[in-house]
């Protein structure tokens, strides 16, 4: 069997989106199915990429050059799509890069039961939306997507904190603050589909986010860190704007993420 450092490098490695999301998916099964019968697999390590391997299209343009329709139209919502079908790609990237990235940090085993389960959850995501994209006559890489995504991935590549702070508790908590208003952008177009597919996402991030404030606190208590704190200043440097109200406060508590984590940040103050 494969260390989880070498699934994590596999799927990190392979371009096309389905096949990546089919390998992550077996793989999250393999180490799950080992884990309910009492193992405890090896971690083992790896030289993840810089750059996970994408396929051709889509292409990849500065978000200043893509272009933006209107969601009242069919052509708009298939572009919201297509953007979570992107986001949720790299989403699966992110997780098993932050498998593969810091195996020198020991954790407890459960560290890598959350991201096993948080990158099958993406994996799952991006199906999901491709088959949305699908039933409406589209495809994920029928529309040019955003370059950006892994810009927060390459400036915590040697960061285990800094990557926390960014990527699951702004990142993905963002999420939580805008799903329900695309959710209501597909009931207004009476997609059940996509509505289905977009709240089965929006229960599952909750726990990704949950993850990512779970294991911060672990390590600032391993350091004696105070959390609100350090969470602050890695933000403010790794992440280069500063945070969009309207927050989800209900479903950011939820995940254990109190307001005096994002609001010092925020446009307001
Ligand atoms: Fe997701
Ligand atoms: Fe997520």
């Amino acid at each position: 069997m494969k260390t989880l450092a070498q699934m994590a490098d596999h799927v990190l490695r392979t371009p096309d989106g389905r096949t990546k999301t089919a390998i992550s998916r077996e793989y999250a099964a393999t180490w799950q199915a080992a884990r309910a019968a009492g193992e405890t697999p090896e971690i083992g390590s790896a030289s993840p990429p810089d750059m996970p391997a994408r396929p051709d299209a889509p292409a990849l343009l500065d978000p200043r050059d893509v272009p933006r329709r209107k969601p009242g139209t069919p052509e708009g919502r298939i572009a919201i799509l297509h953007a979570v079908a992107h986001i949720e790609l790299n989403a699966v990237d992110l997780h098993w890069d932050l498998i593969a990235r810091f195996t020198d940090t020991e954790f407890p085993i459960g560290f890598y039961d959350d991201w096993v389960k948080a990158a099958d959850e993406e994996s799952k995501h991006f199906n999901l939306l491709c088959d949305c994209l699908e039933a409406h006559g589209s495809h994920y890489g029928a529309l040019p997507a955003h370059a950006g995504m892994w810009r927060a991935a390459q400036d915590t590549a040697d960061d285990l904190m800094g990557r926390l702070a960014v990527v699951p508790m702004v990142l993905e908590a963002r999420g939580l603050d805008v799903t329900p208003g695309m959710i209501k952008i597909f009931q207004q177009a009476k997609d059940r589909q996509t509505i289905d597919a977009l709240n089965v996402i929006y229960a599952e991030e909750v726990h990704h986010v949950a993850y990512g404030s779970k294991w911060f606190h672990y390590l600032c208590g391993r350091d004696a860190l105070d959390p609100t704190s350090t969470f602050h200043t890695l933000v403010r440097k790794y992440f280069h704007a500063k945070l969009r109200p309207p927050f989800n406060e209900e479903k950011r508590a939820e995940a254990g993420i109190p307001p005096d984590f994002y609001w010092p940040l925020s446009e307001d103050t």
